[in-house]
């Protein structure tokens, strides 16, 4: 994307991530040339036919920064009979989740390298999605920093209508402060109720992902939280 001329005229969006280079190991980089074609999906600015897309009409789950990939590829070992949309802007990640999607034989993961607001605002139709996961979402821990996390009112309201009435939302932290946003925020739908009194027991299908586990060396705690459409 280029930049804009004049940033006042087009004021560039604030991003819930700041790409980095990150190192890509050569299986990575080989994953990606090769398995992009079968398990890649590429952006696009109009809605998508998801039971196109896996070739069936199982339960569809978008998957928002799965970081390594680890947790997703188990989870979808785990719910074999429900399809999973993993997004992430990621490089060594996206390889590595390509690689254990192959290794694994998981028809059911497609893999996306894009801003998950982007796809969300252009690429999903709304009803689409039975459930939607954010793991450990960056932190974003400096209070001047706040304005970049993902977990708002207003991209909250831009991924509702994604939903299917039933449908729910998993998002899970191991920072406190956040969690106790993220229940707000949630709370601050009529459209949603809480599946649990404030926080849920991590559900079974959970493993616990690579930067929980960072997280809990850390001595953080861990918070899910899961509501439900109406
Ligand atoms: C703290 S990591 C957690 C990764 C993984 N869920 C885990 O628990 O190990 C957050 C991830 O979200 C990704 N991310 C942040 N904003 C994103 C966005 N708008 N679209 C897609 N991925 C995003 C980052 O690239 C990063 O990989």
């Amino acid at each position: 994307m280029t930049e804009p001329q004049n940033p006042t005229e087009h004021p560039r969006a604030i991003r819930s991530f700041v790409l980095r280079q990150g190192h890509m190991t050569p299986a990575q980089q080989r994953a990606i040339d090769t398995l992009w074609p079968q398990y890649g999906l590429d952006f696009q600015n109009e809605p998508i036919d998801l039971a196109q897309t896996f070739a069936r009409p199982n339960p569809k789950v978008l998957e928002i920064g799965f970081g390594m990939g680890t947790a997703t590829a188990e989870i979808a070992r785990r719910l074999p009979d429900t399809d999973f949309l993993a997004a992430d802007v990621h490089g060594p990640g996206v390889g590595n989740l390509l690689k254990l999607v192959a290794e694994q034989n998981l028809e059911n993961i497609r893999v996306m390298r894009h801003d998950a607001v982007e796809i969300v605002e252009n690429m999903l139709a709304d009803g689409s999605l039975d459930g939607i996961h954010i793991f450990f979402p960056d932190p974003w821990h400096k209070k001047r920093h706040h304005k970049r996390r993902l977990i708002q009112a207003p991209f909250v309201a831009k991924l509702l209508p994604k939903l299917k009435s039933g449908g729910y939302i998993h998002l899970a932290t191991d920072w406190e402060e956040y969690a106790v946003q993220m229940l707000e925020v949630l709370r601050g739908f009529a459209g949603l109720e809480n599946t649990a009194a404030d926080y849920a027991p991590t559900p079974a299908y959970r493993p616990e992902t690579k930067f929980e586990a960072r997280g809990k060396r850390l001595g953080h705690g861990v918070w899910d939280i899961v509501f439900r459409k109406r």
